[in-house]
């Protein structure tokens, strides 16, 4: 009898990272693979499903407008038992460090399944940042029992906090796999949001490029943000600011708020992810407080600005391609005014590189579990 996988993601960053795992799993005759989805997010997980042509094997549209953590947590598990209970999946596949993920280890965990932790490993070491991805992401690679590190310092993470060296593996970030199929498919296809980009754009302007949302920066981190980058579109007047503004309520309305009038910035909807990857190409800074968008930017060398104290992907920020400036509204503007006048400084911060990945993660993750299985 053939093996059962059921892989469980929710939001539209776990999706980016499980769409081609689902892909490469099916592919294979090995396995019976069925997807779930949370729909911790709806209108921007569809968006990925679509790009990715994934259908659901199970739905369990949960998200509900200003969500809060309890309930999301809560209904998640008990929505699951059913899933579960029904299909009896062998091993159960979750991604990083999002509610989805942590309350479906939990409650793959009752069900019996082996817990596959995709992107297992980083870490801040503090508690609040990301909060509570960080937490989530801890719990997780303590309930799993097969841990996919990205790199060599999610490895080590891992075994320093006792986790068995022999289910841990390297594989690279399964963003690297999502993206090398994306670049090509991005400038090749018939895209309405690449052509609307095109249209709505000033491509004879400078593109910085930002994206924000996180928990720990809502209220008075995104007052800084904003007058940060109002600053910055004032003094600089050949640039041009591409905000895609995440559709969390807390996010909107400081973001439209402070800068939906500003001369020279652009709020738009958030993008599908071929005309997001098409947008970081042409941009000439990315400023954001993103994980999946720290990950992707150095492969297309593009420097980026995070928003962020801490960082759980330290490897970029040791490359040089990516600096931490918080949301102290100086420093971003200092940052970002500083680099887009000091060619040389630039220069160095825009090479290429490659610190999370080659595009065989999911590969690597499949071959794990073939081997486990035999
Ligand atoms: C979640 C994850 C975060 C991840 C982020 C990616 C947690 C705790 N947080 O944060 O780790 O980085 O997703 O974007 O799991 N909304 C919509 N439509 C959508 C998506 C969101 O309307 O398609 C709105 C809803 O009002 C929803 C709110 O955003 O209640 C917040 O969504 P939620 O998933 O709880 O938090 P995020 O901040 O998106
Ligand atoms: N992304 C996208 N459209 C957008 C903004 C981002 O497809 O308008 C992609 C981006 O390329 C990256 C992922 O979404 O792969 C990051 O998601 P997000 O910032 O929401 O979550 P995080 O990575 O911080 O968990």
């Amino acid at each position: 009898m053939k093996k059962k996988n059921l892989i469980i993601f929710g939001t539209r960053p776990e999706a980016i990272k499980m769409a081609p795992l689902v892909k490469a799993f099916k592919k294979t005759d090995t396995f019976d693979t069925r997807v779930c989805v949370t729909a911790q997010h709806r209108e921007m997980l569809d968006q990925v499903l679509d790009f990715f042509e994934i259908t659901p094997d199970y739905d369990l549209d949960l998200m509900k407008p200003g969500q809060n953590l309890y309930g999301l947590t809560a209904t998640i598990i008990t929505n699951l038992q059913p899933i579960l209970e029904e299909f009896q999946p062998d091993f159960v596949y979750v991604h990083g460090d999002t509610t989805t993920t942590m309350s479906a280890s939990i409650a793959a965990f009752y069900s019996g399944a082996k817990i596959c932790h995709v992107e297992a490993g980083l870490r801040t070491f503090n508690k609040h940042s990301p909060f509570p991805e960080e937490i989530n992401r801890t719990v997780t690679g303590h309930v799993a029992d097969y841990h996919f590190a990205p790199t060599q310092t999610s490895f080590d993470n891992l075994k320093n906090e006792g986790i068995k060296e022999n289910n841990i593996s390297i594989t690279g970030n399964t963003v690297i796999d999502a993206l090398l199929e994306s670049v090509p498919r991005a400038d090749l296809i018939e895209d309405k949001e690449v052509d609307y980009l095109k249209k709505e754009l000033d491509f004879s302007k400078r593109i910085i490029l930002v994206t924000g949302h996180r928990r720990e920066n809502h209220g008075q981190g995104f007052i800084n943000i904003c007058e940060a980058l109002k600053q910055i579109s004032i003094s600089e007047e050949d640039v041009q600011i591409v905000y895609p503004v995440h559709l969390n309520p807390k996010v909107q309305k400081p973001v439209y708020e402070i800068l939906g009038s500003q001369e020279n910035i652009k709020l738009i909807a958030p993008l599908a992810y071929p005309a997001f990857v098409w947008l970081m190409n042409k941009a000439e800074l990315v400023i954001t407080d993103s994980g999946g968008v720290q990950e992707e930017a150095p492969s297309l060398g593009k420097p980026v600005l995070v928003m962020r104290d801490t960082t759980e992907r330290p490897e970029a920020v040791e490359a040089g391609t990516v600096i931490l400036v918080g949301t102290d509204p100086e420093k971003i503007v200092h940052e970002a005014i500083d680099l887009l006048n000091n060619s040389e400084r630039y220069k160095l911060m825009s090479k290429l590189h490659n610190p999370y990945g080659d595009g065989k993660a999911c590969e690597r993750i499949v071959t794990y579990i073939e081997n486990l299985s035999k």
